[in-house]
């Protein structure tokens, strides 16, 4: 049986953008919103027309009308956000990156599973046009078996530095921006077992004070031998003519796609058709609502009705708490590859933080509102 449910929303930087996606949904009503800068509270209630807003997290906590809290607080207070919403007997979307490390990861797996309630894991790109059909046509078989997954996230992003809290401690351009090829490329091969590459930090990045590296290439393998290559830049002019933001490309036996991000576009070449393009620019709008396009409200509208359809359905919405952490430790391993320049079982990292293996019992940790 579907019915609306509803929601409170913490964080009203890109959280501007869960607004809109809740009021456009019959699916959802936005009961209350959080932040702690009152400049930023007001700009929303005139912008989309709110009746209150909040200054104090635990207005949204103890209303019992909300049933589910939204995250879109800075990356480093994800971990503890997410802890209270559960303590608190809420369901959790967060925005990715999940955590900024593996360290709280264990202490959410306990929190969800005391707490019965589901944690959600908001990754955009999955829900973009280009890759919603990508993904279909996957599941549909049309690429046969796919043995390489090339994905990346190439990006001017020098304008995400005038954030305090991107030049703060846990902050990384791996876990802000990678974290979305890199969610790609797990999506498709989720048994990665061994990842090795590089990063470096490019003068443009050492300028702004960042020791993270900025510019990042890495190769992911699973247990079969299928190989992803994951790539980012963010501090550097780019071709923005020819490439797009993200991309993600498969190649299999019978079929070659790559969706894109944010040209609206997804170019294929399958088993008995030509080479194809097709565009959906017409849904442009419903995509970008605000300024530019490094807003995300139609992918948040298409997830927020995707984790509806599973509250009603009592199915665990994907990524979920554990898919999350372990594609956290995917980033871990990573990060050790760089730094000791030798190729890292992601296993290792998962047991190091005492945290369930992949492969496992998947939806053990994942409770059923
Ligand atoms: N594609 C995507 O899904 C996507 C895109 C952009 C941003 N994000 C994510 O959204 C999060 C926020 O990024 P942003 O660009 O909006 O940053 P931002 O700095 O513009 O917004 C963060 C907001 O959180 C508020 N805040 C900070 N601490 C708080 C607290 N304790 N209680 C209440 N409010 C608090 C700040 O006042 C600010 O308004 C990040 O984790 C980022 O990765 C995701």
């Amino acid at each position: 049986m579907s019915r609306t449910y509803k929601l409170g929303v913490i964080g009203l930087g890109e959280g501007r953008s869960i607004i809109s996606a809740a009021l456009q949904s019959e699916r959802w009503e936005l009961i209350n919103v959080c932040d702690l800068n009152e400049e930023v509270c007001r700009a929303r209630r005139e912008e989309f027309g709110l009746s209150r807003y909040t200054l104090r997290y635990e207005d949204l906590l103890n209303d019992p009308e909300i049933e589910v809290i939204a995250i879109y607080t800075p990356d480093q207070l994800h971990g503890r956000h997410i802890l209270q919403a559960l303590e608190a007997g809420k369901h959790v979307i967060v925005t990715k990156p999940l955590l900024h490390s593996l360290e709280e990861a264990s202490s959410l797996l306990e929190a969800a599973k005391k707490a019965g309630k589901l944690v959600f894991v908001g990754q955009s790109s999955r829900f973009f046009e280009p890759m919603i059909h990508q993904r279909k046509d996957y599941e549909a078989g049309r690429h046969g078996e796919v043995d390489t997954v090339e994905a990346y996230y190439i990006s001017d992003a020098r304008w995400f530095l005038k954030r305090d809290w991107s030049r703060q401690k846990g902050f990384s351009w791996m876990h802000n921006f990678l974290s979305h090829p890199v969610d790609l490329a797990k999506w498709y091969l989720p048994g990665i077992e061994e990842v090795f590459g590089y990063g470096h930090s490019s003068r443009v990045n050492q300028e702004y004070g960042l020791s993270s590296p900025d510019t990042l290439r890495f190769l992911l393998r699973d247990g079969e031998g299928r190989i992803a290559q994951v790539s980012g830049s963010y501090t550097k002019p780019t071709l923005r003519q020819v490439d797009s933001g993200i991309g993600c490309t498969l190649r299999g036996s019978a079929g070659t796609s790559r969706a894109l991000y944010s040209k609206l576009l997804y170019h294929t070449h399958f088993a008995g058709e030509g080479p194809m393009t097709h565009s959906y620019e017409e849904k442009h709008p419903y995509y970008f609502r605000f300024e530019g396009e490094s807003h995300h409200a139609g992918e948040y509208q298409n997830y927020i009705e995707y984790f509806a359809d599973c509250l009603d359905r009592g199915e665990t919405p994907k990524p979920d708490l554990l898919e999350g952490i372990h594609t956290l430790a995917v980033m871990a391993a990573m990060e050790r590859s760089r730094e000791t320049g030798r190729p890292v079982k992601v296993d290792e990292l998962l047991r190091e933080y005492s945290l369930p293996v992949q492969g496992g019992e998947t939806d053990a940790y994942a409770n059923r509102a």
